[in-house]
């Protein structure tokens, strides 16, 4: 731990001291918890706010109408009834309308069900693809990721491989793929598109090589759209109107939709996100299911094997609330892409008082064209790795994790979260960032 040679805008003995606290190995490589918890020490025992941008949480209020329609279940008594594993049948009916109508894919209602955050969806998606067939367990995540996706592979007991997708844009990515899953034992592929942490979107052609593959190998693609709808470069607000929203759904029925409801509807506290399989694999069968879930077809494997044993379904009332925002979104009622647009204007802002005080952008590029403004988006600074440059901008009162946890090869980047700065802070973070640069 080196102490800065200047007067920071945060006390450097008390940043020093609540590091030590820890007694973390390296603050650098912390985990997004573990970053925020040590902020969180260092605001109280400074008095000082940081730009936050650890972590990704939603900065926005819950959407009335969710709330309103739990509160209505919640009072009707639905509490002290088991809600059904797979969902009720109003909620799966609009998860299928939903898919429908911002994807424009085909799932009947009985493929498409809520999970407890799609957390819970990742990991039932893990545990069934990875037992589907005889000598195909292996998890092939396509990175930068979300890091707690690679601990879920861990505690299911999965072996897994993972590449930094930077250098395998565009055609480049048909042999990088092929050279993994021509091995035959890949059971599944996962990334999470726009991705978190480096808000790369796929082109169409990318996805339809990954859609393409996954049919000839026989590998369930598990397409985390935790930020749906959330590339602002084009509208995909509009219901059953096209532009719909990229998805390698397009092109292969060997996948599986994984659909957050934290982000997108900042709903996160909740815990309720969305899992849609297409009919054709829901109603299939695996040679290897049976002695782990009790049946060989995949659906029932799904919902009667693993839902059962995990969490026996999603909180009743929480289930009528998504239920009734999601008649709202489809009936063309309420707008959740207008509502989340906040993020891409920060980020436009943000990126631009990064980069005019020396920092870079590190993924900037989808294919050939520049990314877009969300959520994240990723910064290094010359001489520092990104380790370092996570403990240097403490000091400064600006807290982002290291992407060296994300299964990046940029190991000079940081992740920055745009989500807790609103825009009275730019001016703070504007000042931080002057004393960054002046000191360095
Ligand atoms: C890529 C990715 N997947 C999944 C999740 C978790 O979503 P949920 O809150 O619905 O469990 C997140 C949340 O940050 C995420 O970034």
């Amino acid at each position: 731990m080196n102490t800065p040679k200047f007067k920071t805008p945060i006390d450097a003995s008390i940043v020093k001291q609540e590091i030590k606290k820890m007694g973390l190995k390296s603050v650098g490589l912390a985990s997004i918890r573990e970053l925020n918890r040590i902020v969180n020490n260092i605001e109280t025992a400074s008095g000082e706010k940081y730009i936050r941008m650890e972590m990704g949480v939603p900065g926005l209020d819950p959407p009335e109408i969710a709330v309103e329609e739990e509160i209505k279940a919640l009072k009707k008594g639905v509490g002290s009834k088991y809600p059904p594993f797979d969902g009720i049948p109003q909620l799966k009916h609009e998860i299928s309308r939903f898919v429908k109508n911002f994807i424009d894919v085909d799932i009947s209602p009985e493929s498409c069900f809520p999970t407890v955050g799609s957390m819970q969806g990742c990991y039932m998606a893990m545990m069934c693809t990875t037992r589907r067939l005889k000598g195909k367990n292996k998890i092939l995540f396509i990175d930068p990721g979300f890091p707690v996706n690679k601990r879920q592979a861990s505690v299911v007991g999965v072996p897994y491989d993972n590449f930094d997708v930077y250098e395998y844009r565009g055609k480049k990515l048909k042999a990088k793929l092929e050279s993994y899953l021509e091995k035959g034992d890949i059971a599944s592929l996962m990334y999470s598109n726009p991705n978190n942490p480096a808000w790369i979107c796929f082109t169409g052609q990318e996805l339809e090589t990954i859609g393409e593959l996954a049919t000839k190998y026989n590998c369930i693609v598990m397409e985390d759209l935790a930020y749906f709808g959330m590339d602002f470069r084009k509208d995909y607000s509009l219901p059953g109107k096209e532009p719909y929203i990229p998805s390698v759904a397009k092109y292969t029925d060997n996948y599986i939709l994984l659909i957050s409801s934290s982000k997108s509807f900042s709903l996160a506290g909740q815990r309720i996100g969305m899992t849609a399989i297409p009919d054709k694999l829901f109603n299939s069968n695996g040679d290897n299911l049976e002695p782990f879930f009790g049946s060989s077809n995949f659906g029932y494997s799904y919902i009667f094997g693993a839902m059962y044993a995990l969490s026996s379904g999603v909180s009743h009332s929480n289930q009528w609330g998504l239920a009734g925002l999601l008649k709202a979104v489809n009936n063309g009622e309420y707008n959740f892409v207008e509502n989340v647009k906040e993020y891409g204007k920060r980020a436009g802002i943000m990126k631009k008082l990064f980069i005019s005080n020396g920092f870079k952008i590190v993924y900037d590029m989808d294919d050939d064209k520049q990314i877009a403004d969300g959520f994240y988006f990723t910064i290094s600074y010359p001489g520092f790795t990104g380790v370092k440059l996570v403990e240097e901008l403490l000091y400064y009162g600006i807290s982002a994790i290291s992407l060296t946890t994300t299964g990046s090869d940029r190991h000079e980047g940081l992740r920055a979260c745009v989500s807790l700065t609103g825009q009275d802070r730019f001016k703070d973070l504007e000042d931080r960032l002057i004393s960054f640069k002046k000191d360095h």
